[in-house]
């Protein structure tokens, strides 16, 4: 008997349905070769929640992660819902389950894919074979602290306000997540803070070297300031092997990442919890891309950024390795075959939709599985 997983689906708004009817495909294919059996859930989250129930995060949907094994989720957003208030942009649907299901620790790979490498604005030898991992801090800083708000003065002008404040048990439990994925890879961190300027990020650094000096003496722990990380991540790349950071700096330098492998549609992402005593965490896996309503629904969309989401599901929350290596091997051939969507095509290859592409992986998986 296979393994039940129970997963939660949240297509989301623009091209996020149609990307995740892919992944709902591979999903089949895993069951008929008889792997797994998925429960799957769909719920709504973002703009799709909002036209349906007023805000951008129902207390279902809620329910429903918490019930699952796993959440998947395509992406949020919109113009259609960007001139409603702060408080029910689609947005703060996204903010929220990561608050709720208190998901610290965001995990963005960048990889370039040997085919993709010529696809990047950098140059072939500074990007071939990078292989980095941003660990970013997701349920504090400087997203959420108090006091927050814009407020009107005595004398009539007024002031915006947000905090960056880490404790240090949120400094600590993500500075382990990255020295433990570290640990897996080349043994070196790099923590990213400000201390120049911020007490905030000095107090991140002390506690960054602490716990490298009392837990993790194999790790090779370094630190940068973030303007020189930003620099150095478009200057040698390959340097770094995890980088680990606060929320707003982990949002910024991983759309930078990003950009380095060519393009934001072959990006995964997975947001994790803390462990509990039966070893369950939740987790909640999406694409690095947003919701791109300018292509929506015109069979033109990258579904391979959210199809790796799906691997690090695979990974991380069921422990499923080989299917893991088999989507990515499958990926890698059909990059390889010269097959791309609109987003990473090049000259001289076959340029494919959303769909197609969907088709592409799946032969392949056909034809690795039958060796
Ligand atoms: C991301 C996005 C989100 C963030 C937005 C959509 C709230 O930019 O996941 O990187 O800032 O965290
Ligand atoms: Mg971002």
């Amino acid at each position: 008997m296979a393994d039940v997983k129970k997963v939660l689906v949240l297509p989301g708004d623009g091209i996020g349905p149609e990307v995740m009817t892919q992944v709902r495909r591979i999903m089949a294919w895993l069951e008929d070769a008889g792997k797994v059996k998925f429960e799957v859930t769909e719920g709504l989250l973002g703009g799709a929640a909002i036209d349906a129930t007023g805000g951008p995060m129902p207390e279902e949907t809620l329910t429903a992660a918490k019930a699952s094994d796993a959440v998947l989720l395509g992406a949020v957003g919109g113009p259609k819902w960007d001139d409603l208030p702060f408080d029910i942009k689609p947005e703060r649907g996204l903010l929220g389950i990561r608050k709720e299901l208190g998901l610290f620790a965001n995990l963005r790979p960048a990889v370039v894919f040997d085919a993709l490498a010529e696809a990047s604005t950098l140059k072939l030898d500074i990007v071939k074979g990078l292989d980095i991992m941003i660990v970013r801090e997701l349920t504090g800083g400087i997203y959420f602290g108090q006091p927050r708000g814009i407020e009107t003065l005595p004398d009539g002008t007024r002031k915006g306000l947000n905090s960056l404040v880490y404790t240090t048990p949120e400094i600590t439990r993500i500075g382990k997540v990255a020295m433990d994925l570290a640990m897996k890879r080349g043994k070196r961190v790099c923590s990213v803070d400000k201390a120049n300027v911020l007490e905030c990020t000095v107090l991140w650094r002390e506690e960054m070297i602490k716990l490298q000096q009392e837990q993790y003496p194999e790790i090779d722990l370094t630190h940068m300031y973030v303007d020189n990380a930003s620099m150095q991540l478009v200057r040698n790349p390959k340097q770094f092997d995890v980088m680990v950071t606060t929320n707003m700096f982990g949002d910024i330098l991983s759309d930078c990442a990003a950009m380095l492998t060519g393009s934001l549609g072959m990006l995964p992402s997975a947001s994790l919890g803390d462990a509990d005593a039966q070893g369950k965490r939740y987790a909640l896996y999406e694409p690095v891309h947003g919701s791109a309503p300018d292509i929506a629904g015109q069979n033109l969309a990258n579904p391979l950024a959210t199809i790796l989401s799906f691997t690090m599901m695979l990974r991380y929350s069921f422990d499923m390795m080989a299917e893991a290596d088999l989507i990515e091997q499958a990926i890698q051939n059909v990059l390889n075959a010269g097959i791309r969507t609109g987003d990473i095509m090049q000259e001289g290859a076959t340029k494919v939709g959303t769909v197609e592409m969907g088709d592409a992986v799946l032969k392949e998986m056909d034809a690795l599985a039958k060796g």
